[in-house]
């Protein structure tokens, strides 16, 4: 049986919630100090093994593709300048064997339809979704929890957490009966259900791995939520055929689609910051935090 070498980024997304920042450049490439959302989930990535990174993306999206190619000038101002470190970080900032591909959504048609146009680059293999927006810190990273529950198990694997019930519009929700520690068998899904309607508060974060199976669901569903062929849906056409299991990830989620979740990942992350955390840190006390 094959690995999860192959991961997906769908990019595309307008990113509205966080106008007027996102008007020209990607909701991606927000920082939390000092690194790019979508950095992080690329070393999440990195970290579960995966080597080739597939970028769906659309307009105002040069700056991705930028970000994780060689930067000719800077490398040479930093070289000039004698800025060994900073070049040296720049440089390596993903590791040399990784593969970064680019795919265009002309359209957003949702997040189903950003997955299913990189079929052609996953052909028939398991493979990652990662969206970036969900930061997850987890140790081992979340990716690589899920990788290993896949390794052992072999099938479709979401990942989950419990939310509170008047959140469930917000998410794609499982029912689910527990298989093991953690690990939870999906008996149906559905996305953005209201609270009354939801069969359970156990609700999918931005982490999926998924048979090569998927795409052709993905082919065959209608336009749902919002009139958007959605990843949710497809899912729950690929239940009828293959096991599909929920992980309970270890970890600790930051919904920086959202301003308050973007906040509070500024927070954390900055106090555990090599370089100001403990600055930081000090300052947050004397404000009474
Ligand atoms: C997407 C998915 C949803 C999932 C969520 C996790 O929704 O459609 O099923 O629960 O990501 O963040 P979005 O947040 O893009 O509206």
């Amino acid at each position: 049986m094959k690995k999860v070498r192959k991961a997906v980024f769908p990019v595309a997304g307008m990113g509205t919630r966080f106008l007027p920042a996102t008007k020209a450049s990607p909701k991606e490439m927000l920082p939390i100090v000092d690194k790019p959302l979508i950095q992080f989930a690329v070393e999440e990535a990195v970290a579960a093994g995966i080597t080739d990174m597939v970028f769906v993306t659309g307009r105002s999206k040069r700056s991705i593709e930028d970000h994780f190619d060689k930067a000719y000038e800077l490398e040479s101002e930093l070289h000039a300048r004698g800025k060994d470190e900073l070049l040296d970080f720049v440089r390596n900032m993903i590791p040399k064997n990784i593969n970064c591909i680019y795919i265009r959504q002309a359209e957003a048609l949702g997040l189903g339809h950003a997955v299913l146009c990189a079929k052609p680059v996953i052909g028939d293999e398991p493979f990652a979704v990662l969206l970036a927006d969900d930061l997850l810190d987890g140790q081992p990273p979340v990716m690589k929890q899920m990788t290993d529950t896949y390794d052992y198990y072999r099938c479709s694997v979401l990942g989950v957490q419990d939310v509170p019930r008047a959140d469930t519009r917000s998410y794609g929700i499982v029912d689910a009966r527990k298989v093991a520690d953690r690990v939870e068998q999906v008996g149906a899904i559905v996305e953005k259900p209201k609270p009354d309607d939801a069969p359970s508060t156990l609700a999918v974060v931005g982490r999926y791995i998924l048979t090569p199976r998927i795409f052709h669901h993905l082919e065959n569903v209608k336009p749902g939520a919002g009139g958007e062929i959605q990843l949710t849906d497809g899912i729950a056409s690929l239940l009828s055929e293959e096991q599909v299991l929920a992980y309970r990830y270890a970890g600790t989620r930051y919904d920086c689609g959202s301003k308050l979740g973007y906040l509070q990942a500024t927070v954390v992350f900055g106090q555990r910051h090599p370089e100001v955390g403990p600055a930081f840190d000090a300052y947050l006390k004397s404000l009474g935090a």
